[in-house]
């Protein structure tokens, strides 16, 4: 079947009403375009499990700050088009603001408090509310089965799941592996803004989350000494300014005293333009 693209929720709704109408799925794929392999991946995993495949593009402006980049934000439509149908996307929702926010700024936002404000949240604290917002629409709007996140972005993968949780929104939320370029780099859209020294340089926070993952599978379990040898690998990097390391609860996302269990790298670091994010698993058997 060739993809449909689709920018009304109506039209959206209609179609999807069918599908479940006649009593099958719809995974679903939410994005803001200038799609990569990890996005594929996404795709892919949403054909395998799936009747009918819906995936958004729609860089949302509720999730950006100010001085952040909203105007200059990587757009290509006809490739993106290509790809998901590629990836085995039937629909393609590609609403305009003024669709999505008809009456302008919103008067309703979708809060997860908490897990929203570390991290990401501490250097965009406005970030999570816009992400949770949209996704609430778009699930509204689409009202899959499953849908579709990536791990790259690992605290927004917790906020929308403790989202659905708190909201009891029937949707199973299914997190996706990584997919990196063949040196590391994860793969992001925001990568196109690096120069190519900056491009060189970037691979330091995948050397950095190996060596913290490392000390752990050699039985460290301070968080703190795991958090000074990513720190140590990025600073030696003068293209890159870290932002943050740490090493939680893969679960809560909260720092323990001593790590137990399963246990998430993360890091954030300013490589030229793009702030990059990436993080790692790795799990402590507890013997009892
Ligand atoms: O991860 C993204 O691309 C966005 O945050 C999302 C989930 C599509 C919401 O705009």
């Amino acid at each position: 079947m060739a993809i449909a693209t689709i920018s009304t929720i109506n039209e959206t709704r209609e179609r999807l009403d069918a599908v479940r109408a006649s009593g099958r799925s719809v995974g679903f794929v939410p994005t803001m375009g200038f799609l990569h392999d990890g996005h594929a991946s996404l795709m892919r995993a949403a054909r395998s499990q799936n009747d009918v495949v819906v995936a958004s593009i729609f860089v949302n402006p509720l999730q950006f700050a100010a001085n952040e980049d909203l105007s200059d934000y990587p757009r290509d439509l006809d490739r993106d088009t290509d790809l998901a149908e590629r990836s085995g996307v039937d629909l393609l929702f590609v609403p305009s603001v003024e669709e999505m926010y008809p009456h302008g700024p919103v008067l309703t936002t979708v809060t997860v408090d908490d897990i929203s404000s570390r991290f990401e949240g501490a250097t965009r604290p406005t970030h999570f509310a816009g992400v949770a917002t949209v996704v609430s629409k778009l699930f509204n709007i689409s009202g899959p089965a499953r849908a579709y996140f990536g791990e790259k972005d690992f605290q927004q993968l917790a906020v929308i799941r403790r989202m659905v949780s708190d909201l009891s929104i029937p949707i199973e939320v299914v997190g996706c592996p990584i997919v990196r370029e063949a040196d590391g780099l994860a793969m992001s859209s925001r990568n196109t803004y690096l120069s190519p020294e900056q491009r060189a340089a970037a691979p330091v926070l995948r050397r950095a989350l190996d060596a913290g993952v490392a000390a752990i599978d050699n039985g460290e379990v301070r968080p703190a000494e795991v958090v000074r040898i990513m720190t140590t690998i990025v600073e030696a990097e003068s293209h890159a300014q870290l932002d943050y390391a740490a090493a939680v609860d893969a679960a809560t996302l909260v720092e323990p005293d001593t790590l137990s269990g399963e246990v998430r790298l993360l890091i954030a670091a300013q490589v030229g333009r793009p702030r990059l994010i990436d993080n790692a698993g790795t799990s402590i058997e507890t013997t009892t």
